[in-house]
């Protein structure tokens, strides 16, 4: 039983005994926690050298159990430290290639990458598929039905269309299928762009956790679960792997932003090589930040895995059960925080970059409520978890409470706030946390609709950052922790503001860009991120898919179509970009790579569940009854709404 206090409220929450019935308590602390290690296998495919440029791989593979070794010290679930580091210690997976394989890998000059590589070049290296019919040609075709009767035109543009249709989707999984990455000969992830017209590739040869999760689920909704399953048991090993940034490592549990597939000699044989896993945790990463959005998509994916494959094997298994705790206890972990929301740096999630987002930004707070529910669904009750699991549930009161209720911002709440009062100290105060009216941007006061409301991209005191961010929103309707009323509220929203957030291309990332004075200081002057482009209100196609999910959970899935009418027009012809830049969405970006992988199966995602919308239900969560019952009782007892009444004190067994 926890308490919680609100105002001067006691609230008793003894929540969701279902969860706990079968466990027994301890401390909040979770230092006792788990005394099961997780069964850990690192992976190294080892190879001879003169066999490199052959095909196939065959593996052998020993795994090293560590059942019964305590994973977490005295000092909480600290380092795991060598038990998990040392590679020798694992699974070593020896690969011969088999001299007549077929060809179901290539390796690049680099004997680095295994990706499928049936692209097509043309003579200035850029790739051509010949299937495809742009909206250009067929529009070309569709001039010649001049002649034909009325109905004949209508019979063959409605054709025309089709085929053109038909072609985006089969080109789309061509390419999809080609940034397969292979690891010891089995797929692990999808590289994240295989542009071949770009000069520097930075990271974008690795897989990334958050771009790999559309081509997971475009690979789940196919009923290709193997690549899924084993980018789920791969990241989890890499996350316990010690990575230091000048001598200081992040908090175990922390999932990787993205690896790479390298090979590398192997220890004492000139003649052998070997494929290592390569992680990194934002220690090699532009301006060094955080991967933390990662550990929450990894629960996400797992739950869809589970839900498409009908295996839930990996997800009872002992070491993805300890992975799931691990990100759940990284998260849940006590600090100075007075809000429930996740307190995180600059660019922690799909904005990996400085654009004021530090603080509690809503991308986060979405994921973290998303990844909750998940994780409640999938987690195993058993000794030792009673703490975990009782902090996760009144957290996910919490912060289904602080997100609706202070993120949330409409015409009357922006009125609200117009005429707040400010420096209020009480427990009662109405301007909790301090907002200067002045403080509304003028933009905002024009651009409100009558109807529709969004939730604001960050909080803070005496801070509100008014931006509409796109994936935060949408994922908030998605994982519920908005209401359903909200919900529609939202996509009211982008209804009213179609030319502003899809215009000639969905979806853009946020909305307004920074400009000016306030672009120079919250930016740093990026260049990259100029107004307009990249993350400060560039488009991206590949937000396609977490739109669609949001509108098919709101049943209303022909916002979806048109935003996906809209993209067909350009992105195949446009080849796939990762962004468009300027404000009508009217140029590839700048700096854009093509062939984006995550752009290429966001499209794909929104595909295939327009066209079986009952599919998206491995993605979305509902709220239960338990936790309605919660909330009910924290709205109840939230001053701002009880107002007048005097003396209130209950307590409430939820
Ligand atoms: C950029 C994006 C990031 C993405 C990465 C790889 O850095 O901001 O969200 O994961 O590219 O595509």
């Amino acid at each position: 039983m926890s308490i919680m206090s609100i105002g001067n409220c006691e609230v008793v929450l003894q929540v969701f005994s279902r969860a706990v019935s079968q466990i027994s308590g301890s401390d909040l602390s979770f230092r006792n926690s788990d005394s099961v290690c997780p069964t850990t296998f690192l992976i190294k495919c080892i190879k001879r050298r003169a066999l490199r440029h052959m095909n196939n791989f065959k593996c052998s593979s020993m795994i090293r159990s560590h059942i019964g070794v305590s994973l977490f010290n005295s000092v909480g679930f600290g380092k795991i430290g060598n038990l998990l580091n040392n590679r020798s210690q694992h699974l070593t997976c020896e690969c011969q290639h088999a001299e007549s394989g077929g060809g179901v890998t290539t390796e690049d000059g680099n004997g680095t990458w295994f990706v499928e590589s049936t692209k097509k070049l043309n003579l200035n290296g850029l790739v051509t598929n010949p299937n495809v019919l742009g909206f250009e040609d067929i529009q070309q075709l569709k001039s010649k039905d001049g002649l034909m009767s009325n109905r004949s035109v209508g019979i063959g543009r409605d054709a025309f269309h089709n085929a053109a249709v038909n072609s985006i989707e089969n080109e789309a999984w061509d390419l999809l299928r080609e940034s397969v990455v292979y690891y010891c000969g089995s797929p692990i992830g999808t590289i994240a762009a295989n542009d071949p017209t770009s000069s520097s590739v930075l990271n974008y040869d690795q897989v990334f956790i958050r771009d790999f999760i559309p081509s997971g689920i475009a690979f789940l909704l196919k009923g290709e679960y193997d690549i899924v399953r084993n980018f789920i048991l791969h990241t989890l090993q890499l996350q316990s792997w010690e990575k230091t940034m000048d001598c200081h490592s992040p908090g175990q549990g922390l999932m990787p932003a993205s690896f790479k597939v390298r090979t590398v000699p192997l220890d004492g044989d000139d003649s052998a090589t070997e494929e290592v896993l390569d992680p990194d945790f934002g220690e090699a990463a532009i301006g060094r930040v955080a991967p933390v959005d990662s550990g929450l998509w990894w629960i996400i994916l797992l739950r869809a895995y589970g839900k498409c494959s009908n295996d839930l094997s990996v997800q009872e298994r002992v070491d993805v059960q300890t992975g799931i705790k691990m990100i759940l206890r990284l998260c849940l972990a006590d600090g100075f925080d007075m809000f429930p929301t996740l307190l995180v740096t600059d660019g922690s999630c799909m904005i990996d970059r400085r654009m004021g987002i530090h603080g509690h930004p809503l991308e986060i707070q979405a994921l973290f409520y998303s990844a909750l529910l998940c994780a409640r669904e999938m987690l195993t009750p058993e000794d030792g978890s009673a703490d975990l699991i009782r902090a996760l549930n009144n957290r996910l009161v919490a912060l289904s409470f602080h997100i609706r209720e202070y993120y949330w911002i409409d015409l009357r709440k922006l009125n609200e706030i117009y005429r707040y009062k400010t420096e209020e100290y009480s427990y009662d105060a109405v301007n909790k946390f301090n907002i200067y009216p002045d403080q509304i941007s003028p933009w905002l006061v024009e651009w409100m609709p009558n109807k529709g409301g969004y939730l604001i991209g960050n909080l803070q005191p005496a801070h509100m950052d008014f931006r509409f961010f796109s994936l935060g929103n949408l994922w908030s309707i998605v994982s519920g922790v908005v209401t359903n009323d909200q919900s529609h509220a939202i996509l009211d929203l982008i209804e009213a503001k179609w030319t502003d957030l899809v215009a000639d291309m969905p979806f853009k990332i946020c909305y307004p860009a920074l400009d000016g004075q306030e672009w120079q200081i919250v930016t740093g002057s990026d260049p990259k991120n100029t107004p307009w482009s990249y993350h400060n209100a560039g488009s991206w196609p590949t937000l396609l898919w977490q739109l669609t999910v949001a509108c098919i959970k709101m049943n209303r899935p022909e916002i979806a179509t048109r935003a996906v009418e809209v993209a067909e027009k350009r992105i195949s012809q446009d080849k796939w970009p990762e962004y468009y830049d300027t404000k009508r969405a009217r140029f590839i970006g700048k700096q854009a790579r093509l062939f984006q992988t995550w752009s290429i199966a966001g499209y794909l995602v929104a595909k295939l569940l327009l066209a079986d919308p009952s599919a998206a239900k491995v993605l979305i969560t509902e709220e239960d009854s338990e936790l309605v019952n919660a909330f009910t009782c924290m709205i109840s007892a939230n001053p701002r709404r009880k107002r007048g009444r005097k003396n209130l004190k209950q307590t409430y067994i939820v």
